[in-house]
């Protein structure tokens, strides 16, 4: 791979990139049917981390590669950091016209989550991708080939120093969008954390094409509670769940 870069003079020259092998794997686990890996790793590290370069390091996926059984006109939908898999093992099951994908970069929970699955039976149309997923839509999924996105209680990042961890961000939003289909298409979104509520509904009112259908106000998706929902109404926290379409 190469790639076109100024040198002081600003002429234009080749520059090799190199990228090792194991950065930009995406390949299914051999012994977990349904766990797809996909990851940026340094050794040492227990998460994954960004490109080591800061570049897209683009894949050649289909969404047929993960679901061999899909047609072209497949409906595709995406889970955001999944954390044990309960709402997928849920949701899968109730909708075996669909393919779900979950997310989750944190190998214990990913493979928790997979297992979860399997026992629900919901391996038969969901996948868990063990990896960043922000990564993994910038540079693997293609334009205009996912129906709907569910993030249900995201990591808050509640200092001030690490908002910039944050998931929802206009350049996750900016993937998103890109990847919908065209038409009205939603976004599921849930969290307790009163603050990254306001931000998060702020970045999606001036998102173009965004508009919020339901804020604040919307019941868990059919009725299912993922794991933090469950622990944190225990606790007799508020929930911001929000519904919010993209149009384009
Ligand atoms: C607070 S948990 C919520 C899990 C689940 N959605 C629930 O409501 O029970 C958030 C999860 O998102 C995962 N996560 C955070 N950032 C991620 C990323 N960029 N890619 C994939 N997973 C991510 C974390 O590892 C964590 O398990």
């Amino acid at each position: 791979m190469s790639e076109e870069v100024l040198d002081n003079n600003e002429e234009k020259i080749e520059k090799e990139v190199v990228i090792p092998e194991f950065y930009r794997d995406l390949k299914e686990d051999p012994e977990s049917k349904g766990l797809w890996h996909y990851v940026f790793r340094t050794h040492g590290d227990r998460k994954p981390i960004a490109t080591p370069d800061g570049l897209p390091h683009k894949i050649d996926f289909n969404w047929k590669d993960m679901f061999p059984q899909i047609g072209n006109d497949a409906h595709v939908e995406v889970e955001i950091g999944s954390g044990k898999g309960g709402f997928l093992s849920e949701y899968a099951p109730k909708h075996p016209d669909i393919v779900i994908m979950g997310s989750e970069w944190d190998y214990t929970w990913a493979k928790f989550a997979q297992r979860k699955m399997d026992k629900a039976g919901a391996l038969a149309n969901a996948t868990m991708l063990r990896g960043d997923v922000y990564f993994f839509l910038r540079d693997c999924v293609k334009d205009n080939t996912v129906d709907a996105f569910h993030m249900y209680f995201p990591d808050p990042w509640p200092k001030e120093r690490h908002h910039k961890n944050r998931l929802l961000r206009p350049d996750f939003l900016v993937e998103v969008a890109r990847v919908l289909k065209p038409g009205k298409r939603i976004f599921y979104w849930g969290t307790d954390h009163k603050e990254y509520n306001e931000v998060a509904l702020e970045v999606f009112d001036n998102f173009k094409g965004c508009k919020i259908l339901e804020r604040n106000t919307a019941e868990p998706t059919e009725g299912i509670m993922t794991g933090f929902e469950k622990k944190y109404r225990k606790e007799g926290r508020p929930i911001y769940r929000s519904v919010v379409e993209f149009e384009k």
